[in-house]
Parts: structure tokens; sequence; C-alpha cells
């Protein structure tokens, strides 16, 4: 139900600039009488037609006044105007399907939804993170069109970090029988591994018919190339009108494969409900089969320990925000993928379905987190909807019941809030444990004394005595590291003298609040990533951390404000480019060869100036030359880096070095100006269907066709053909330029140190599309990709 909804923006406090709402959202009976913004005869023609995932924050303006929290875009109480969005979508059913069961499900809406169908009300949902889903099946006509109408309002925001606004995922309308299986209500769970593993189905079945029904269950087990690998068929069932049955089963598969983080194997259960020699229904659910043990010395996949090598991520990207294709998600963990990560905390909320899709079948552990530390009923339900929902995913190896909660952590409300959460969590998933983010040092007080896994956000320097005192919790870091630095921002060693000390970090340019791009600059609850992964790295009572964050986000410009508008923290920059750090996580968390020279070669210093020269490697040894002249070989320290002190002259910086006996190596170079546009596409060929999404990422490079790392050109540019750009970015944390754009809008988007990103969604037919780009003074780029 994504495609071809209509949307416009209403009012928080005037009732006539919101489609007088409040005077016309009519209680007094079912259905509105007279013609209001639920009922299908509204005239919603001149609202924009828009295609969903839209997060509509991205495209508003950014105010010094606005929320640094919401990266000063116009969201809250001092911007009525825009932070109240009307959404309509009109559909047909088909009329041979009157006699099955419609369910409508939002996966998530940013926030504070009210919902209605043909005029009548379905209800309001709060939460900008879990999904709702309504049944529908009263109130579909299916002689005429029907309309879903959504009411968002976003003034409130959750976080504090940029949250978007909008219905910014998918919608589903869901179709299936008067005798079914919810999606949530299907729980599958490994028992045992081996040659023959055997895994533990739960479903529950319901019965909506107004008779009772006899029925059976025929399972599937189909493995990555669709074959069948197990069947099995249970007993004959009776179950009364309105009834609910409760059945589980256990499956074995011979020659089974594990899922791990390097060989993700995914099986696909299907159940089939048969009644009177019908199938009345068949799901399909993914699981892996592969076990988990949280232990005082580590955690273990398998039975085999896996270091977590995690990242915290928030869930926007560059030009588009909060609104990700699917596609998406799979280029953001090819990423960490990549740089080494094996692990991904969704902070502070609940991801999306696709994310954890992307987690499964690219090899990627993920840490689920609620909201908020919270056992009232609204975030109780909150927990469980969201166990059930992804509680199948290969991926999941450990919940987060919350995150920082200092005003209660440390009590015995927050004692009993998580007691209260951990036995839910048990009850409905017995296969994971629970962990909480809490920073709090040394501390074993409130949360900490009940949950299973001890999470330490930051404040490492408790973990000695903590480890002594508690010997049998396990222990995870839920938050640890922090750099904050800005992509490509370097300056000789003679000027970082010169910089301004703010707040404990070196900062290049106050102006831009541009922070060096080495690992130098942490807060100070925080640390670099070299003190941390040398504190913890080798230490078996800790099992491994999530670097905050894996990626740039939009708000919490951490240590600045107006004009900075997004976060430093990222190992990546808000678009996935890398910065400095990426290739120190990378030498040590990835089996990748690394070699990697900082600063680039055009950095601004004269002859004889003095420049550090920073090398990351996971070389043993490794000999830097200028122009050829060697500048002296070094040891590489594990888990550290090299410097070398070098008078700058312009030229070919090279880096050689000695792996287990193998030669690597890497060099930056001066480069000349700027005469070509490049772009690199991440892929050869679009879906067709309005919902694929490409990547294109640019830079230029000089007449020898080397790439201009400083290069800060305006490029235009120009798409022929039926698709879309959707948004363009650059990481700049300080731009304020235009991520999306009208119909008739010159697209442009500034190269900030050489590098900017634009994002391209598919059309609806089968034919290629052509992205142009220019810059003045430079040879022009296009590429041609395929529609398929
Ligand atoms: C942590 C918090 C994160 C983020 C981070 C910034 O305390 O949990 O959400 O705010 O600090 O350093």
């Amino acid at each position: 139900m994504d495609n071809d909804w209509k949307f416009t923006f209403g009012h928080a406090k005037e009732s006539s600039k919101d489609l007088f709402y409040k005077i016309h959202n009519d209680f007094s009976k079912t259905k509105a009488k007279g013609i209001n913004f639920s009922s299908i005869q509204y005239d919603d023609s001149t609202w924009l037609q828009i295609d969903l995932p839209h997060d509509w924050a991205v495209a508003l303006p950014f105010s010094k006044e606005a929320s640094c929290s919401h990266g000063y875009k116009t969201l809250g109480v001092d911007f009525p105007q825009t932070s109240i969005g009307w959404y309509r979508k009109k559909f047909m059913v088909e009329a041979t399907d009157s006699d099955k069961r419609f369910e409508i499900q939002f996966d998530g809406i940013f926030r504070d939804a009210h919902i209605w169908i043909n005029g009548m009300y379905l209800g309001n949902y709060q939460s900008g993170y879990m999904g709702v889903k309504y049944d529908i099946t009263d109130f579909i006509d299916f002689k005429n069109e029907n309309v879903i109408t959504v009411r968002v309002d976003a003034t409130q925001a959750e976080g504090w970090f940029y949250e978007g606004a909008g219905i910014y995922r998918h919608v589903w309308l869901n179709i299936f029988d008067n005798l079914y299986t919810p999606t949530e209500d299907v729980y599958i769970q490994t028992k045992s591994i081996g040659t023959n593993s055997e895994i533990l189905t739960e479903i529950v079945v319901k019965n909506q018919y107004l008779t009772e029904k006899t029925f059976y269950l025929e399972y599937k087990i189909l493995d990555r190339n669709k074959k069948v690998v197990t069947e099995a068929t249970s007993d004959v069932f009776r179950i009364q009108p309105n009834g609910k049955l409760f059945l589980s089963k256990q499956l074995s598969i011979n020659n089974s494969s594990l899922w791990d983080t390097d060989n993700p194997y995914l099986y696909t259960l299907v159940t089939k409900i048969v009644s009177n020699n019908e199938t009345l229904e068949e799901l399909h659910t993914r699981f892996g089969i592969r076990t988990f043990r949280y232990e005082p010395d580590g955690f273990y996949l398998n039975n085999k320990r896996v270091q977590i090598k995690g990242v915290c991520v928030h869930q926007d990207h560059a030009g588009i925000g909060t609104a990700l294709l699917d596609e998406i998600q799979y280029y953001r963990i090819n990423l960490l993928k990549e740089m080494g990560a094996n692990a991904y905390r969704s902070a502070h909320n609940p991801p999306t379905p696709e994310l954890l899709q992307a987690c499964d079948s690219l090899g990627m552990l993920v840490m689920n987190e609620t909201r908020l530390l919270n056992s009232g009923s609204e975030y109780l339900t909150q927990f469980e909807n969201l166990i059930k929902r992804d509680r199948n995913h290969a991926c999941i190896f450990m919940w987060c019941i919350g995150n920082e909660e200092e005003l209660i952590q440390t009590t015995i409300t927050g004692k009993r809030i998580a007691q209260t959460l951990i036995t839910k969590q048990h009850e409905l998933d017995p296969s994971r444990t629970s962990t909480y983010g809490g920073n709090v040092g040394n501390k074993k007080e409130g949360v900490n004394e009940v949950i299973p896994v001890r999470g330490f956000n930051y404040n490492l320097y408790g973990l000695e005595d903590y480890k002594n005192q508690n010997p049998n919790q396990p222990i995870i870091g839920t938050e640890v590291g922090s750099t904050v630095s800005t992509r490509g921002i370097y300056i000789p060693e003679n000027e970082i003298n010169k910089i301004e000390h703010f707040n404990g970090v070196f900062v290049a340019d106050t102006v831009h609040a541009y922070l060096l791009d080495q690992d130098y600059s942490y807060t100070n609850w925080a640390s670099r990533a070299e003190q941390w992964l040398n504190q913890t790295f080798f230490d078996e009572r800790f099992m491994g951390g999530f670097v905050w964050t894996g990626f740039d986000y939009r708000g919490e410009p951490t240590p600045f404000s107006f004009p900075n508008i997004n976060s430093h923290f990222g190992v990546m920059d808000v678009c996935g480019f890398p910065k400095n750090i990426y290739y120190y996580y990378k030498s040590w968390w990835s089996d990748k060869d690394v070699l990697h020279i900082a600063p680039h070669w055009n950095i601004d210093a004269q002859p004889n100036q003095l420049v550090k020269v920073w090398v990351y490697s996971n070389a043993d040894e490794i000999e830097l030359f200028l122009n050829g002249k060697s500048l002296g070989k070094k040891m590489m320290p594990k888990l550290g880096h090299l410097i070398w002190e070098v008078k700058y002259q312009k030229g070919i910086l090279k880096a050689v070095g000695l792996k287990n006996g193998q030669k690597i190596q890497s060099s930056v170079a001066t480069t000349g100006k700027p005469t070509k546009i490049i772009l690199t596409p991440h892929k050869k060929s679009l879906k067709v269907g309005n919902q694929d999404a490409l990547v294109v990422n640019v830079c230029v490079v000089d007449k020898k066709g080397l790439e201009v790392p400083n290069a800060n050109g305006l490029i235009h540019f120009n798409l022929l053909g039926d698709a879309q750009i959707i948004g363009v970015g650059n990481g700049d944390p300080s731009s304020h330029e235009k991520d999306t754009f009208g119909k008739n809008e010159i697209i442009q988007r500034k190269l900030f140190n050489g590098k900017c990103q634009v994002i391209i969604r598919s059309g609806k037919t089968k034919t290629p599309i052509q992205l142009q780009a220019f810059s003045q003074g430079l040879n022009n780029a296009t590429i041609t990709i395929l529609q398929q």
C-alpha cells in the first residue's frame, strides 16, 4: 500500500487550517455525518501526490529556534504549521475477496497517528517506532473505492536525535482467511544444532468463521534454494467460532546449515492450514538455525565465542531522512560489514522490519531495543509487540530493555520495571536474553541487579571493579568509543596548536563546526576509538561493544549547536562515506588487508610545514616514502596506529607494508585541479515498481584521473526517464542546502571534501534512465541505468 498517497499539512493550533479537525472529528456516530477529511467524497485533489515511505521533515527549513535534537527542522510546538501531516490513500478491493479478512498494517508512523477508514475511526497510535495494525474487515466497501485517512502529529519528540515526521515505513493491506495465523503468532526456536538440527515451531490458529472448523497443519521447510528438506503434518483439530488453538511441533532438519555472520544461511518454514481438503492459508516464515549462549567469558554463537564488533545506529540517511527504501538498508548494512562490524544496535528504538531482513540475509547480529524502560501498559505492550514481531529473525541475538534512564536506573523502581520487562521477554522469547544501556560506572544497583547481561554505556573506568565484584554476570559494551570527527578535515601540525580547545575537543573550524578527521576528540563521558578497543579487545570477560555510532545522523550536534545540524559521532558520515577512523576499525575488526594514509596530500600546507601523517593498517611493519624517499620503517603496534611527522612537499606519499611476509601498499597524491565528474552507482540496474533505490556516489578527478579530495564545487543533476531523485547529501554537518527538490527545481549539491551523493527511486516502466551531472568548468558525466 506504499504507492499513490495524498499528503497535505494541517495545523497543530488552528482547526480551520487543520481540515477542521476537532470540529469535524465527530464521535457522535460511528460514521461521520456529511463530508469530512475521512470521507471518500472529500476533495483531496490539491494535495501532494506522494509514495511511501515519506518523511516530510527532510524538506522543512532549518531554524535556529527549532530543537537541536531534531536537527533544527521546524517541528514542535513553535511550528504548528509544519508539525501536522495528513495522508489519504484510496484503494479498491476485489469483490471475489469479500469472504476474506482484511487488516491495514502500518510499520512505523512518526508519530501520534489518528486513523480512519471510509469515515469511520480506527484508533490512535502514539509510538513513532512500533507499528500498528487494525482489522478492517467490517468496514470494507467491495463495490466502491475505500479510503484510509491518517492524521500524524509530530509536534512531540520521543528521542533526542532526528526522528523524521510522517508515514516513514511501509503500509500493508493484509488479506487472509477466517481460519488463520497472525504472523506474530508463529514462533520458531532452534532446539539443537548438529548434523541434524531440531527446531520447535509454535503456532496459534484462530477461527473467525461463525461455525466450528476442523483443520490440520502441513509443515514444509525449504532450504535456501527453495528445496523441501523437511515435511510433516499435524493431527486434525477442531476449533470453535472465535476460538484459538496453540499448536507446537518439533521438526528436524538433516544435514542442516547453520546461520552465522559469515554464512547467513536462512530456511523458510511454510505452514499451510488445510480444512476440507482446501488450503485456506499459507504462511512463509524465514528463520535461521543457530544457538546463543551468554557466558561470563563472552557471547557464543553456535557454541563458538564471537566478539561483538558493534555499532549503534540511528535510522536516518543523507537526503532522505528516516524514509529509507529497503535497498538503502542493505546498502548501509553492507558498508558496516565491509568495515568488519558484526553487530548493530538499533539505538534507541525498534527498527523497521526490513532492516532486520537485511541483517538476516547479510549476516549482521542485532541488538533490538525497545523505546523506553517502562512497564506501564503502553510501553509494555510496545515491548510485547516488538518481541512478537521480530523474534523469528535469525539476526537478533539480544534485546535491550532501555537506555540511560538516569532518574530510575539505580533505584528500586528501575529494578522492578526491569524485572517485569525481563520476565515478559523470557515468556515470549526464551531463546534470548536482555541487556540495558546503563551509564552508571561500576554500580550494581537497580536495573543492574536483575539484568542478565550488564551493559556499559561508556564509563569503562568501572569495568575492572565491576568484573571482579560480579564474576558471574556477562558484560557487554552497549555504547563505547565516541570519537567526534568530520570527514576530510585536516590541517598541518603547527596549526593544531592554534585550533580552539572547545569542550575538550579539537575544532578545526569554529564557524562550520568542523572537527579534525582523526581519532583525537571525544566527549568527556566517552573515549576515543583506540582507548576502548585497547582496554577491552583481549578481555574475555567483555563480550565486545557497540561504537557510538556507525553513521553520523541528523540532530545531536554535540559539542556544537546551530548552524551545525548533525552529529559528529559517526565512523562514517550521513552518506556512508568513511571517515579516517573507519580504517582503524577495519584494521582490527576485519580480515581484509588495510593500509590507509591520512591526511590526503592536497592538505593546505606550505613546503616544509610539518604534517602529522597517520597510518592505519593491520600490516606488521610499514615504511613510508615521500616522492620516492624513505621516511623510515616502523612496526605497527597491535590496536594502534603509526605517525610520521613529515615536512610537506607536494607529490606522492606512499606506504609499503609487510603483512605475514606479503607486501601491501597504498598512496595519497597531490592532485591537479578537477576536470571531470565521476558518478559511481552502487549497482547496475533498478527493479521497476517504485520501491527500489540506487545510491550514486559523486566525486571529481583531475586530468590524470586522480580523485580530488578537497574539491568543494557545486554539482547540478538531471535525471531523464521514469525514476526520481529523492534526495542528495554530502556529509557536511553544517550544510543547510536542500536535500529534496520539487518537480521544476534545479537539483544540486556541493561536494563536501570531494564527495556528494544522489539517491534515486525507481519508476514504474521498464525503460533505462540516465543521470547527468554538470559543474562549471568540468566535463559532464552521464550514466545509464537499466530498469528491469
Ligand atoms: C549517550 C546516549 C546516546 C547519545 C550519546 C552521545 O549517553 O545514550 O543516545 O546521546 O550519549 O554521546
